[in-house]
């Protein structure tokens, strides 16, 4: 094994990850950029190579001592030895890169918003299970590590994450996967696959209002409730609900802040979960359409429709992209896609209806300017602003607003 002694991190990668450049190019886990470690090379491809740090002789000013006893194998935290101010400062330098290398536009990031938290902020965590311990995957290995708190998720998750790992440690059960997840309204949520007695699984929790077992629900009630400013959602057990607590009111204020400026009639919410940015903006706009893919979202929308007393706006069950051309004369059109973005089909839907402005919310950069490089045709790109909704993880989301060209 090739090792090197003495070497300098230059900067961080677009996953988190220590290059060094002036011997090819070399990535380096677990540092930090002004980092002088001892390397062995673990793999070398062409002018690629990876390596593992053998010693770390002096630690980056940016270094801080990580709280979290597994931060060295679980995948879940990139970050979590980086000074925070540094974290979001590193966020904005790799967004404002991207539009410079893909994007090529004139184009400066706005700002970038921090989590009002930097621990406990999650919402819900996505636990794997082996045997009877549940975990995380190592980074390096893919082997389960066992864990029973995590620093990122909510104070009571971390609570039930501890005492399902003591359920199955202590009777003749197997685990498969958990997921947890809890709202600010203080009701929790615990979908779990596993071979395990489900009314003494229940019984264990009288105080998670839902709980779904091999695909089965053995609480009366099948969903939790979410408050976001003035209205309440119901999420169900495979509905998509943003992540960070804090973070998910500021990232839609700022769609509200927009959408009550501008006046907008008529306006579309592509992949709109369970209905939630249709819904807040729907005081400020004569009608909205949201367009889902997932069945029970779709009908955690329509509950939402109702409790919050709500009728200017229609929900349709559907891919984006089947739905989009039955769609015309809109104003406005708010996209929140997955990591993977806008299909073509989309794209090319979206040119042909050419709603006066577009918003973007998206969770993954890359794809985001891949999108934009197609957008920016017909549209013009107003204003780019980050949001930290993953502290801690190299994670971050974005919302980007766009008008239609004057010319076109
Ligand atoms: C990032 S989430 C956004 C949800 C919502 N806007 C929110 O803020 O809670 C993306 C959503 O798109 C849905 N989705 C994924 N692919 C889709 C498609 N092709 N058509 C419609 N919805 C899709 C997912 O189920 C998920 O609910």
């Amino acid at each position: 094994m090739e090792i090197i002694k003495d070497v300098k991190i230059e900067k961080l990668d677009h996953f988190g990850r220590g290059i060094i450049r002036d011997k090819g190019i070399i990535f380096v886990d677990d540092t930090l950029p002004e980092d002088v470690v001892d390397i062995a090379i673990t793999k070398d491809k062409k002018n690629l190579k990876e390596a593992k740090v053998l010693a770390y002789k002096k630690r980056s000013p940016l270094y801080r001592e990580s709280l979290c006893p597994y931060h060295l194998h679980c995948g879940g935290c990139h970050f979590s030895e980086l000074l925070y101010e540094k974290q979001l400062l590193y966020k904005k330098e790799k967004v404002q890169e991207l539009i410079e290398h893909m994007l090529k536009e004139n184009l400066v990031v706005k700002e970038i918003i921090p989590s009002r938290e930097e621990y406990h902020y999650r919402n819900k965590i996505t636990l794997h299970g082996k045997d009877k311990k549940i975990g995380l995957y190592d980074k390096k290995s893919n082997d389960l590590i066992p864990i029973s708190h995590c620093l990122l998720v909510d104070k009571k998750i971390d609570e039930l994450m501890n005492r399902v790992a003591v359920f199955f440690r202590d009777r003749d059960a197997l685990v498969y996967d958990v997921m947890i997840r809890k709202t600010t309204l203080e009701e929790a949520m615990i979908v779990i696959h596993g071979r395990l007695d489900y009314e003494e699984f229940r019984k264990e929790f009288p105080d998670v209002k839902v709980i779904v077992i091999n695909d089965q629900i053995v609480t009366r009630d099948s969903h939790i409730k979410e408050k976001l400013f003035d209205k309440e959602f119901y999420i169900s057990n495979r509905s998509f609900f943003q992540v960070n607590r804090w973070t998910v009111l500021d990232l839609y204020q700022k769609i509200i802040d927009y959408v009550k400026d501008k006046h907008f009639n008529t306006c579309l919410d592509l992949y709109c979960g369970t209905g939630t940015i249709a819904l807040l903006i729907s005081d400020f706009v004569q009608k909205v359409v949201g367009v889902e893919v997932v069945a029970e979202a779709i009908a955690d929308a329509e509950e939402n429709k109702k409790l919050n007393g709500i009728f200017n706006v229609d929900f349709v069950l559907g891919k984006v992209e089947d739905h989009l051309n039955e769609f015309d004369d809109i104003d406005l059109i708010i996209v929140d896609p997955p990591r993977e973005g806008l299909d073509k089909k989309t794209k090319n839907s979206l040119s042909d209806i050419r709603a006066k402005n577009i918003v973007y919310v998206s969770c993954d950069p890359v794809t985001l300017m891949r999108d934009l490089n197609d957008l920016k045709k017909l549209y013009d790109i107003d204003e780019m602003i980050l949001f930290d909704m993953f502290p801690n993880t190299y994670h971050v989301e974005t919302l980007c607003f766009l008008s239609l060209k004057k010319e076109i």
